[in-house]
């Protein structure tokens, strides 16, 4: 009985020990580098300075590495939406804001402000 609630233990210990896989809304605080290379990156790179999806040069968009956290926030909460306010418009700056709100939708406003200061840090 002893050996089975070590080996029980054991096994909780290396549950705990072991990284669990990033899922929105599951990680307080936010883990925002995870955040960007699960959201963002595959859109606007790991640094941040893609202008266009790979392959396709019809949709573009401005380079997002060391924009200014609080600007980028501001941007990333117009694109989510959700939030009746005056400072909080639906986003829409190149006329793709829609792939920035399934982008983001699912993200917290916490995470949104992570997110934007770890973009705001690329290089
Ligand atoms: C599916 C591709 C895609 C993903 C994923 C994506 N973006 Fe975007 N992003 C775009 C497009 C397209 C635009 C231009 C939207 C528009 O027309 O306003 C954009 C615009 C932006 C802008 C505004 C740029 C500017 O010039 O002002 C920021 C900031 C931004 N994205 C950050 C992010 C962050 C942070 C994430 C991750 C949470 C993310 N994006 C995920 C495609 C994407």
């Amino acid at each position: 009985m002893k050996k089975i609630v070590l080996s029980m233990l054991l096994a909780s210990l290396g549950l705990v020990a072991a990284e669990v896989p990033y899922k929105s809304g599951l990680m307080l605080p936010p883990q925002a580098d995870k955040i960007y290379a699960k959201e963002c990156a595959k859109c606007h790179g790991d640094d941040g300075k893609a202008t266009s999806f790979a392959g396709s040069s019809r949709i573009t968009y401005g380079v997002i590495s060391g924009m200014d956290a609080a600007t980028v926030a501001k941007e990333l909460k117009e694109y989510r939406g959700g939030e009746k306010s005056n400072d909080y418009r639906l986003h829409n700056k190149y006329g793709y804001g829609s792939i920035m709100r399934s982008a983001t939708k699912d993200l917290s406003w916490e995470e949104i402000d992570a997110v934007a200061k770890y973009v705001s840090g690329l290089k």
